[in-house]
């Protein structure tokens, strides 16, 4: 896993009690740390007893606080000196008792005291029997918790350790991933901006079991979505039809055709601040989508007409209203690339254009990197390396906070 950055050197203390999904929290600890940040883990008692400290020691390459009474190399205690580091307190799995304790204000272990001194927002991940998450007692519980302040994840309906089904298992590791990105960057450089992503291909149908379509795969649109939120946007994805998880925190719209994708982006574009462009719209449908499906050894002959271009419809919006502030667009090259995309920039009215080619190994579609080069409407040229697609997206997104504080100025 490579290095994230709004994790980098972030101070989180992950608090695991004792449910059987501790194995799982173990994965979370291992991510985290690759990810950049530093994780303090601190177990109850009972936590010990499904998963060894040792494996969080390992894992996060710090020490794992168990008990309330190890004294530190400061004079305070460490409930006191983890607490006030901490910039996110996680605790997964919550189990009942402790969100019970929570809710009550109890403090008669490390992470329970850790809980009530602490001023960093706190995340749980309850974890527990279908029945004991359903009791009134523990509702009520997290009804309190919420209105504290306190965000609460999952639980989901699944299979739980007793073998049976229902509302009670941990989210997984990589959805708490998501929950920890949006907190930790809610302050951040884009919070209180709305960011429109658009991603994937588009399907044009031609009778109701074929389409033209493309090889877009959505992971460059994604992956610029997760960048928005986690520099505090408030992001609507709108994607074409691809399979992929939705970033945490993000509102996804699904599309079908180019009309749809169209009708979308100028419905959110009133109010966005910043567009960015990804999808591999269609620019061709076929004129007339059969009814019927057609029957082979009939002969097929389509005849394709133009999609409307959503850049143009959003240029000419911008036009009259100033809105969005920023437009980002992509093109997807086979040859000539510089020219090609200068002249996309201008002719689509864009402030930033990332011009791939996509016959270069290693960028392009449904891989995982991509080599592009960014041009703005300066005409400054910035040439990238082979990255992956969360990195562009990255610098993408650095570059978009730049031109929206330019555009403000
Ligand atoms: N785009 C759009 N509406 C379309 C087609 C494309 O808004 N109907 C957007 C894409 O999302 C991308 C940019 O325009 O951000 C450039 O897309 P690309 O397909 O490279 O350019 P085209 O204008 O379609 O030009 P060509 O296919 O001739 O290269």
């Amino acid at each position: 896993m490579e290095p994230i950055p709004i994790l980098k050197a972030r101070r989180i203390v992950l608090g695991v009690t004792g449910g059987i999904a501790a194995y799982k929290v173990a994965d979370l600890a291992s991510k985290l740390t690759q990810g950049g940040a530093q994780v303090d883990v601190v177990m109850t008692a009972a936590a010990t007893r499904f998963v060894t400290p040792l494996t969080f020691q390992a894992l996060t390459g710090r020490p794992v606080w168990t008990d309330l009474w190890t004294p530190t190399s400061e004079t305070a205690l460490p409930h006191v000196v983890l607490g006030e580091a901490a910039e996110l307190v996680v605790i997964a799995p919550a189990t009942a008792d402790f969100i019970a304790k929570m809710a009550h204000g109890l403090a008669d272990d490390l992470l329970s005291t850790l809980c009530l001194s602490t001023r960093a927002p706190i995340l749980i991940a309850p974890a527990m029997d279908a029945g004991m998450w359903a009791h009134p007692a523990t509702q009520e519980n997290i009804g309190r918790l919420r209105a504290r302040g306190v965000e609460v994840a999952g639980p989901v309906y699944g299979r739980m350790a007793s073998g049976l089904e229902g509302w009670g298992r941990m989210v997984e590791p990589l959805e708490l991933l998501g929950h920890i990105r949006r907190i930790l960057g809610r302050k951040g450089p884009l919070a209180g901006k709305r960011v429109v992503v658009t991603a994937g291909p588009t399907y044009e149908p031609i009778d109701p079991v074929r389409f033209v379509g493309n090889r877009s795969s959505g992971k460059q649109g994604f992956a610029l979505a997760q960048a928005a939120l986690d520099r505090g946007a408030e992001v609507v994805l709108i994607a074409g039809p691809v399979t992929l998880e939705t970033p945490i925190g993000a509102r996804r719209i699904d599309v079908g055709t180019a009309a749809e994708m169209a009708e979308a982006v100028w419905r959110e574009c009133e109010e966005a601040d910043v567009l960015l462009m990804a999808a591999a719209v269609a620019d061709y449908r076929p004129a007339h989508a059969q009814p019927l499906k057609i029957k082979k050894g009939t002969g097929l002959t389509l005849e394709l007409v133009s999609t409307a271009d959503i850049l143009a419809g959003v240029a000419a919006h911008r036009a009259r209203h100033g809105k969005p502030q920023v437009v980002v667009g992509f093109a997807a090259e086979t040859g000539d690339l510089l020219e090609s995309a200068q002249a996309k920039l201008q002719a689509k009215g864009l402030d930033l254009i990332a011009a791939n080619d996509v016959t270069e190994p290693g960028a392009g579609f449904a891989v995982e990197t991509n080599r592009i080069t960014l041009i703005d409407a300066r005409g400054r040229v910035e040439p990238l390396p082979l990255m992956s697609k969360a990195a562009v997206a990255e610098v993408i997104l650095d570059r978009v906070v730049e031109l929206l504080k330019e555009k403000e100025a």
